[in-house]
């Protein structure tokens, strides 16, 4: 498999001549995933779990199968551990609500988190903890041992990958660590799992978290794993159609999990299409995608050092799937102005990690985000545009 085999595959990269270096924030999307979601819409669209007739079962097939593929993806050992929900945030709030509420008083996070990743604590009222980083960025290990000496049984959840600076955690080691402690974990993937193999029983994760949009699914749905032994444990969250055994005017006997956390018509189209990005990482393969996407890093990685007065964070050689930097006395919304103005899509801002910002002492930066569609003559385009970037605003 080639690279521009690989970008054939995306209609985005047809008719248009953008520089697409923004898929950290949401990534483009192959026909394989738009044809399946247009099947149902067109072919059997039906709700699921409802009916009698054949289009609902065809409908429940397809989203079943979906979750099972889900379930495959991450190495869960029952599909029943798939939740679908909207996405990465709504799973977060999801477990703050349905778990965390009504038994931890403490959570600790790493000091690398997204805005998802610290609000739902905030919301429920916990006591929340921030885990050191060292000057590079990394987790500070000790001081994570220290908190859960403090805090034992709390409840700890972390990025896999920084989505801002592209640093990965060593997810197992620290799932291990809060184990002993006994706290529950939740692992954020939203970044991580489309660079890497996320294996669920392996990082031994009670909770993870993923989007699809962010593996070249759609919007709108995304997947929360949630460990067979904690399922008891978890309360309702959102009450409604789908989710329930029986209910009368005093009671309602809720399903199981899964389905007592999908009340109400789920994104079925989404959830099929998710499932078919899945596969499409797959037929691809994740030694092709880290090999392809370690040259992008290094190739940019070699272009950032002489680039004149740049800032970087963080162990940038060994990021993963994006990088961030700033440039000496340069603003970076100036920077993603004139990049935009050469048809170059970066991000700029603070990345939705606002306290990560503040920790570092800057407003935001300009991020690169990579997907297994973009090759080295982007990066060098990018590279190009950054220059002329710089030197108009120093003319
Ligand atoms: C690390 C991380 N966590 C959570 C999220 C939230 O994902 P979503 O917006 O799909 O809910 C993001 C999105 O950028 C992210 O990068």
């Amino acid at each position: 498999m080639s690279i521009n085999e690989i970008r054939d595959d995306f209609p985005f990269f047809k008719d248009n001549k953008l520089i697409y270096l923004d898929s950290g924030a949401t990534a483009q999307k192959p026909q394989v995933v738009l044809d399946v979601m247009h099947d149902y819409y067109t072919k059997y669209c039906a709700n699921i779990h409802r009916a009698a007739h054949g289009l609902g079962n065809h409908a429940t097939k397809e989203y079943e199968d979906a979750r099972q593929k889900v379930a495959d993806f991450l190495n869960a050992k029952k599909k029943d551990e798939i939740v679908f929900t909207s996405g990465a945030t709504s799973s977060i709030n999801l477990v703050a609500y349905g778990f965390v509420k009504d038994n931890f008083e403490h959570v600790i996070i790493s000091g690398l988190e997204h805005h998802s990743n610290i609000i739902p604590w905030q919301i429920t009222e916990k006591a929340l903890h921030v885990i050191d980083s060292k000057e590079d960025l990394s987790v500070d290990l000790e001081h994570f041992k220290s908190l859960l000496k403090k805090y034992p049984k709390s409840f700890v959840t972390l990025t896999q990958t920084s989505n801002a600076f592209g640093i990965t955690l060593p997810i197992k080691e620290m799932t291990e660590l809060a184990h002993q402690y006994g706290c529950k974990v939740l692992v954020d993937a939203a970044q991580s799992a489309v660079h890497t193999k996320v294996d669920v029983q392996d990082l031994d994760a009670d909770f993870l978290v993923i989007s699809a949009h962010k593996l070249y699914g759609p919007t709108g749905i995304g997947a929360l794993y949630i460990k067979k032994d904690l399922h008891e444990l978890c309360k309702a969250f959102q009450g409604g159609g789908g989710a329930i055994k029986e209910v009368t005017y005093k009671n309602t006997l809720f399903m199981p999990i899964p389905y007592m956390y999908e009340a109400g018509t789920q994104h079925i189209a989404g959830a099929i299409g998710f499932a078919k990005a899945l596969e499409y990482i797959d037929t691809i393969g994740f030694d092709f995608i880290q090999k392809h996407e370690k040259e992008l890093i290094d190739y940019a990685y070699e272009n950032l050092l002489h680039v004149k007065d740049v800032i970087t964070y963080g162990d940038t050689l060994n990021a993963t799937g994006n990088i961030s930097f700033n440039i000496q006395g340069i603003h970076h919304q100036d920077l993603g102005i004139l990049l935009d103005k050469q048809k170059v899509q970066v991000r700029v801002g603070h990345h939705c990690v606002q306290p990560t910002m503040q920790s570092l002492g800057v407003e935001g930066t300009v991020r690169i985000s990579f997907g297994v569609y973009n090759t080295v003559k982007d990066v060098a385009v990018f590279f190009a545009a950054l220059k002329r970037s710089i030197e108009m605003i120093k003319a």
